[in-house]
């Protein structure tokens, strides 16, 4: 069985992310090991920036929160999809500072600049917006995501689902939900 992780960046209870992530969750939770870690529920600190994690060869962080206790999970994972909304034009902050924290995969002395122990993982990125351009984001998610091939993620897929400004109205679009199965489909493969 695989394990996918899913990582909720939103704060909006009835909002698209949550909407979406319990669609997935009811779709692959007999197919695939699930671990949801909800950003918005968990203490995840920001990066101190402090290199400690380069003194040592594996994935690892001095804080002691819920992002360090999320690393093993990171690290072993099969696929992990993110859900969320786009704020002022890009990752909301709770989402910059997970990304941030995943500088605790990073090796000055390996060449591809990764201790990641796999480097075959996926990562999916669906988000969420009220106005758009939802192309100008899209290209934005893209970018970011390959931020995560340090920490073992190379295959990454985005999309950006516009006009959802009401909360969970994604759920409402036919078109969102079938890219949404596209999606799962691709990190279940
Ligand atoms: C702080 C903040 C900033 C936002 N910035 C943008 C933006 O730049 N462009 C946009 O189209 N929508 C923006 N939105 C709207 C959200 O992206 C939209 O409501 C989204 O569906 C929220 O996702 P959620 O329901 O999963 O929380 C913003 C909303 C907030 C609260």
């Amino acid at each position: 069985m695989k394990k996918i992780l899913i990582v909720n960046a939103s704060k909006r209870r009835k909002g698209n992310s949550y909407a979406l992530e319990q669609y997935v969750i009811d779709k692959i939770k007999d197919k695939a090991e699930v671990v949801d870690f909800r950003i918005g529920e968990k203490g995840v600190r920001v990066c101190l920036g402090c290199d400690a994690c380069k003194r040592k060869d594996k994935p690892n962080c001095v804080q002691k929160d819920d992002f360090t206790a999320l690393i093993p999970e990171i690290d072993s994972c099969d696929a992990m999809l993110i859900l969320s909304p786009v704020y002022w034009e890009q990752f909301p902050a709770q989402l910059k500072a997970f990304l941030d924290r995943t500088y605790s995969f990073m090796s000055f002395s390996t060449p591809d600049l990764s201790m990641a122990t796999r480097k075959d993982k996926k990562i999916a990125g669906y988000f969420f917006c009220g106005v758009g351009p939802v192309d100008v984001y899209s290209k934005m998610v893209e970018n970011n995501l390959k931020s995560f091939t340090i920490s073992g993620f190379t295959e990454s897929k985005a999309y950006v689902a516009g006009n959802v400004n009401e909360p969970g109205s994604v759920m409402n679009n036919s078109d969102y939900i079938q890219v949404a199965d596209s999606m799962i489909e691709w990190i279940l493969k």
